[in-house]
Order: structure tokens, then sequence, then C-alpha cells
């Protein structure tokens, strides 16, 4: 009986002490998150992304990028080498998040970034959390993925270079304010080295299913060939929070708890090669209806390579109480329709639906493969 209560009593002592080391630790860590000082923790979670990252980045202009843990340089747009911005003070639990063994062994050898991700956005207060959100999530991907912001607000673009990401001024607007897509990514492609380039809306986020879904299509040279347009549906979730959106897992769990699968017209993203003819596309802008119907059934007819993703890649919308059709509610909304109407006779949008693609991406067993659409629907006519 005396040897009983010695035993739970020494249980208590033990739980005890694992309980203060687990307070201690988790202190440490948001200590050195919030007060972003230079304490063990911190420098630990900081080469998390640097560990693994070893080779150098060239942007085709001024400067290197080295991940590694001697150096933290990183391009500015202007100087020609900088440091990397501090990290911002967050509630996220991490900022880069650890890869799945099969990315790291993909990016072994490379030495430029995966996807230049880029979008545009004005500073508001109604936005203001959303986007706060979207800087964080975007950046959790990197190095693999390089956020850019186009703005020409300085405090707005002060803001997200601070926090990462890199700037870029709008160069051509239209339907009164909104950027021209193309000018978009034939700056970027100009600026930033990277396989693949990307326009996303401001308020989608990722996982690191769109890293491994690029690292599929580059594989599979033999199906994947030319010019490619990656697309794919949406995950709307109504009101995410930032602990919702913290990590890969978390946004995971709450597309699986509180999202649903948008239909197949409405395209937030559009991945494309290196290559893709960016020049001869016509003015169209983001931020009102129709653009992303025509560039998808434009690249169909052009027999370019389209992917529908959907099935691989989680792209959840944070859905606000503007809701999930605010395309139709801006100035000038039919703008790209009658630009459009006036270069082609015949425009069935319907062919632009992101279930028209050719080709999509699957999960097969661990992997993910690229493969034929056995059969399109009778609206995916062009
Ligand atoms: C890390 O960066 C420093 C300074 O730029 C460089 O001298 C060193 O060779 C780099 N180390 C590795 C492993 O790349
Ligand atoms: C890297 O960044 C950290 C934190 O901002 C800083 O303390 C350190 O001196 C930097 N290292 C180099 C080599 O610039
Ligand atoms: C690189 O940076 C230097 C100094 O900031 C600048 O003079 C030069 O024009 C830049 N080069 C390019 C190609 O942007
Ligand atoms: C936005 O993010 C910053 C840190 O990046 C944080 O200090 C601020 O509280 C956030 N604001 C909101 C409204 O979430
Ligand atoms: C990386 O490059 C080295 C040297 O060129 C080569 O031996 C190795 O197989 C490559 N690794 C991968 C995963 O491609
Ligand atoms: C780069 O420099 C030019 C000229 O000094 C300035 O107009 C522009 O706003 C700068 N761009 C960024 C992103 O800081
Ligand atoms: C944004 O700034 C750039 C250069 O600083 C300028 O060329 C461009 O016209 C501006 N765009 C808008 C929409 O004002
Ligand atoms: C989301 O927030 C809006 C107000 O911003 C509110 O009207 C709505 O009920 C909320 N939706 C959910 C599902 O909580």
């Amino acid at each position: 009986m005396c040897a009983q209560v010695f035993r739970s009593h020494s249980l208590t002592k033990v739980l005890l002490l694992s309980f203060s080391c687990i307070f201690v630790y988790l202190y440490l860590y948001y200590e050195a998150l919030e007060k972003r000082n230079n304490s063990a923790v911190y420098r630990f979670l900081r080469g998390d992304q640097t560990i693994i990252w070893k080779t150098k980045i060239d942007p085709k202009e001024n400067g290197t990028l080295q991940f590694n843990e001697s150096s933290n340089k990183t391009l500015d747009n202007n100087k020609s080498v900088s440091t990397i911005p501090a990290l911002p003070v967050t509630k996220f639990k991490k900022l880069s998040e650890p890869w799945t063994n099969s990315i790291k062994e993909s990016f072994v050898n490379r030495t430029n970034p995966l996807l230049t991700l880029f979008t545009t956005w004005k500073a508001g207060k109604d936005k203001y959390t959303v986007h706060n959100i979207t800087t964080l999530n975007w950046l959790s991907l990197r190095p693999l993925i390089m956020p850019v912001l186009f703005t020409n607000e300085t405090s707005l673009a002060e803001e997200c270079s601070r926090k990462g990401w890199s700037v870029l001024p709008v160069r051509a607007v239209a339907a009164q304010g909104a950027p021209v897509l193309k000018h978009m990514y034939l700056d970027v492609i100009k600026r930033f080295s990277s396989e693949f380039y990307a326009f996303a809306n401001s308020d989608i986020l990722f996982t690191d299913k769109l890293v491994e879904t690029l690292f599929a299509v580059l594989k599979d040279k033999s199906t994947v060939k030319g010019h490619t347009l990656i697309v794919g549906k949406r995950t709307n979730v109504n009101n995410i929070t930032m602990s919702e959106s913290s990590s890969w897992k978390d946004l995971e769990s709450v597309s699986k708890k509180r999202g649903t699968l948008f239909y197949s017209f409405a395209e937030d993203y559009f991945v494309t090669s290196a290559s893709y003819p960016w020049k001869d596309i016509p003015e169209i802008v983001i931020g009102r209806r129709a653009y992303d119907n025509w560039l998808v059934l434009n690249a169909r007819r052009m027999k370019h390579s389209v992917l529908d993703a959907s099935g691989t890649i989680l792209a959840i919308h944070q859905t606000t109480k503007a809701g999930n059709y605010e395309g139709s509610k801006h100035p000038d909304t039919s703008y790209n329709d009658k630009l459009l109407a006036k270069l082609y006779k015949k425009i069935p949008y319907s062919a632009g639906y992101a279930d028209c693609a050719e080709l999509i991406t699957k999960k097969d067993k661990t992997k993910i493969v690229i493969a034929r659409r056995l059969k399109l629907a009778h609206y995916c006519k062009l």
C-alpha cells in the first residue's frame, strides 16, 4: 500500500514535470515568434527552410537569393541584394512547414523556384484579415513558391515587402482600375526565373499539394507538352480564421469540415509554363467576369496542354460577407465580354469550364499522376 502511494506520488511529479517542460517549450516558441528576437527556437524555425534549400536561386536580373544557414539574402526589386525582411509577427504556428519527403527529393538539384505566384489587391478595412491570411499562407510555401504583389499603393507595398513578398508596380489598368492580366504575367516572367507563373485571386489559400501537383506535371513530359495551363475548382470556406489557416494540415481539415467545392465555371488560379504566349493574349482584366473561362477555352482551341487540377490542388476561397460572386458587382463588369466579342465571332464560354480540360491530375496510391479525361461534357464543345 505504501508502495502504491509512493508510485502515485512520483507519477504526479513526473506529470507535473512534463507539463512544465511543455509549458516552457510553448512559452519559448511563442515568445520567439511574437518578439521576433533572435532566440534559438526562432533560429531553428527559420533554419527549417534553410536546411532544405541549399542551392542558390538566381533571379534573372539583380542579386542572388541564397537560403543557407550563413546568409539570408533575397531579391528586392530595386536593390541588388538585401537581407530577407524580418519574418512577420504572427499567430501562425509555423511559417515554413516541413515538406514531404517526395517534395524534398524533387528539389534536391533545383536552382530556381518552381512557381512565381502573383496577385493584386487594394488596401481596405473590409478585406484586411483575408489579405493578412493570404500573405502568410503564400509565405509558407517559400522558397519553392515565391509570392509577388502588384500594387502602386506605397504603404501596402511596404507592408508586404516587410513581410517577405516581392512587389511590382501595376503597369496597365482598364475597366475603371482593374489590372490587365497579360502585363502582370509578362512582368513577372521578365523579372523572376521559375518553372511556372501563376496569377491567383488574392483570397485564395494553398497547401503543399500545389507544389506536389506541379512536380508531377513537370515529371510527365510525355503527356504534358508545349504551352501549359493548369486551372481547377476552388473550395469555399466561410469566415476562415487565422488559426484555421495556420498550417497546411489545418487548412485541409477546415476544408473537409466546413468547405464546399464550388462550380467548375469559377476559376481562381491560372498556372502557366514560362513559355506561355502571353503576348498574344488580349488585354483582358482580372476581377471582371468572363476572362477565366475565355483563357481556358482559348488554350483548348490553341491545343495547349490544359489541365484540371481540382483532383489534387486544394485552393481555398476565403468567403466573407461579400459572397461568392464578387466579380459581378464591380464597375464595368462586362468589360471582358465586350472586348472579346469585338475580337472573336463565337465564344462558347462553357467550353472554358475547368471540367472541360482534356487532362486531369489525380491521386494514384501515393503519387500524383496526370491522366486524360475519358469523356467531356456536351457543354465543352468548342
Ligand atoms: C552560404 O552562403 C555563404 C555566404 O553567401 C557562402 O559563402 C556559402 O558558401 C554558402 N553555403 C552553402 C552551403 O551554400
Ligand atoms: C540573418 O537574419 C537574422 C535575423 O534577421 C540576422 O540576425 C542575421 O544576422 C542574418 N544573417 C546574415 C548573415 O545576414
Ligand atoms: C541592378 O541594380 C543596379 C543597382 O541598383 C541598377 O543600377 C541596375 O540597373 C539593375 N539592373 C537591372 C537589370 O535591373
Ligand atoms: C495581420 O498580421 C499582422 C502580422 O503579420 C498582425 O500583427 C496583425 O494583428 C494581423 N491583423 C489582423 C486583423 O489579423
Ligand atoms: C543531383 O545531381 C547530382 C550531380 O549532378 C546527381 O548525381 C544526382 O543524382 C542528382 N539527384 C537527383 C535527385 O536528381
Ligand atoms: C523602384 O524604384 C522606382 C524608381 O526609384 C520607384 O518608382 C518604384 O516605386 C520602386 N519600386 C518598388 C517596388 O519599390
Ligand atoms: C503604377 O506605377 C508605375 C510606375 O511607378 C506607372 O508606370 C503606372 O502607370 C502606375 N499604374 C497606375 C495604374 O497608376
Ligand atoms: C460570416 O460573417 C458574416 C459577417 O461578416 C456573417 O454574416 C455570417 O453569418 C458569417 N458566416 C458564418 C458561417 O459564420
